[in-house]
């Protein structure tokens, strides 16, 4: 018989990014993170995911702490590994198109504190808003990988998304990556998917998906066998529900074949029991809850993925009116059809959310639009794929507003400088303007506290020299 070549597939661990944030709202610390990562370096991940997407936000805002200082403690710790982050193209990490120069300089930093693989991604796939970061990781020699939100509606044929991954690859991105956030990606779909992407591009193609419709194992394993070089798992304590496939779990299916990952078992399994405590206190404290472990084929019905799903539930809690909540749903893809049919991810998903919300609380579609809204309908975001409702555009912008077409970012003038002054008295480390720009009014509280926290400090460190503590 014939020998069959060959070809691991590669395994990048989602436990320290996207599974926390997927089940448990990005709350794990760093302090329960930095003692087993000098387990997982020894693994042999193609990179660990560990930095960006909502953990930035998370830290400053709800755990009190610098994510560029966790990002840093990562670098000393993966010694081996590589540490991959995920960014929002022109919107950094933050819900608002930047400036060229904040861009530049956040995939710069990024960069300088010990990132080695940028995953860009941009809500409406406006390759447009992506050039600006890529440039900026080819210029820092990291890997510049994009990702293609994935999604379903008319205007995402197989056509859509080989073109799409030619025009990724021709602008200089290292890697393409399918995200597919709801797990509306289902087996079959997968093969013609991967197979025409690998006919198209020469880069390597990594897999992205959540388990919130039940299927994303069985699509990792249909990508593989059409070739997929990559895929996101998380450790079995973090994984399934609305975060990634188990990381044991697919190690064990590919065992013996030819996309056999080499990864050991054993190690793996101590690396789970270091998790799974961690799991269980968070359900224990209802943190983590057990309705998004489950199976939600809601997300295949309404294309709303699980991060979304809740974020639903709970404004609609704040309003008193969670027995809208499928009303809501259905509103969902009306919205976002009259807004050029995205992608729903983040910022686009919070836009399209809250105005469903809005159109059925106030009993009337569109009685109010939100900021948002309005900025997209008027271009503010980029191109959507298909166009957006002319006549509520016109309805909510008025007769002769101006629609923007060119790439958002060239209407932005660079801001750094402005932003820098704005927040000079804070200003600790380089990095500090930059946690600025992304949040500005959650930063200056951070800086406030971490002011308070050093002052305490020094007061206990003057006691002991003064000899009011035992030394
Ligand atoms: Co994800």
């Amino acid at each position: 018989m014939a020998e069959i070549e060959k070809k691991p597939v590669k395994i990048v661990e989602t436990i320290l990014r996207d599974a926390h944030q997927s089940l448990i709202a990005t709350r794990m610390t760093t302090e329960q993170m930095l003692p087993i990562i000098e387990k997982m370096d020894q693994v042999g991940y193609h990179a660990v995911e560990c930095w960006g997407g909502a953990t930035f936000d998370a830290s400053l805002r709800f755990l009190k702490e610098d994510p560029w200082e966790r990002l840093r403690k990562f670098r000393d710790g993966f010694k081996n590994t590589k540490l991959q982050m995920l960014f929002r193209g022109q919107n950094i990490l933050g819900y608002r198109p930047y400036a060229d120069d904040v861009v530049e300089y956040f995939v710069q930093k990024s960069a300088a504190n010990g990132i080695d693989i940028i995953r860009i991604f941009d809500c409406l796939n406006d390759i447009r808003n992506l050039k600006t970061a890529v440039t900026a990781a080819n210029k820092e020699k990291a890997h510049a990988q994009v990702a293609m939100s994935y999604t379903l509606g008319d205007a995402y044929t197989l056509d859509y998304w080989v073109d799409l991954a030619k025009r990724i690859e021709d602008m200089g991105a290292n890697s393409i990556c399918v995200k597919d956030m709801a797990g509306l990606l289902v087996p079959y779909e997968a093969t013609e998917l991967v197979t025409a992407l690998k006919e198209a591009v020469n880069i390597p193609i990594e897999m992205h998906t959540h388990y919130t419709s039940g299927v994303a194992s069985m699509t990792y394993m249909k990508s593989v066998e059409a070739g997929a070089d990559i895929i996101d798992t998380a450790m079995s304590p973090f994984a399934l529900g609305t975060s990634q496939p188990a990381t044991e779990v697919m190690v064990e299916t590919f065992k013996g074949t030819p996309y056999d990952t080499g990864l050991d078992q054993k190690l793996l399994s101590e690396i789970a029991d270091y998790f799974r405590p961690i799991r269980d206190e968070a359900l224990e404290s209802g943190l983590l809850n057990p309705k998004n472990l489950g199976v939600n084929i809601k997300t295949l019905l309404y294309q709303v993925p699980g991060g979304m799903l809740s974020n639903l539930t709970s404004q609609l809690k704040e309003q008193g009116a969670e027995e809208k909540f499928y009303e809501v749903l259905e509103e969902v893809p009306r919205v976002r059809k009259d807004l050029g049919e995205p992608p729903l991810v983040t910022p686009s998903s919070q836009i399209v959310g809250t105005q469903a919300v809005f159109n059925v609380l106030m009993g009337e579609r569109y009685k109010m639009a939100t900021k948002e809204t309005k900025d997209i309908l008027a271009g503010k975001y980029g191109a959507t794929v298909k166009p957006v409702d002319a006549q509520l555009q016109k309805k909510i912008l008025g007769e002769n507003a101006e629609i923007i077409t060119c790439r958002p970012a060239d209407l932005i003038p660079n801001e750094l400088d402005t932003l820098r002054k704005e927040c000079e008295q804070w200003i600790q480390q380089d990095e500090d303007v930059l946690t600025y720009a992304l949040f500005p009014q959650v930063a200056v509280d951070f800086f406030k506290y971490r002011q308070a926290q050093q002052t305490k400090v020094d007061a206990a460190v003057a006691d002991t020299k003064n000899g009011a503590y035992p030394v």
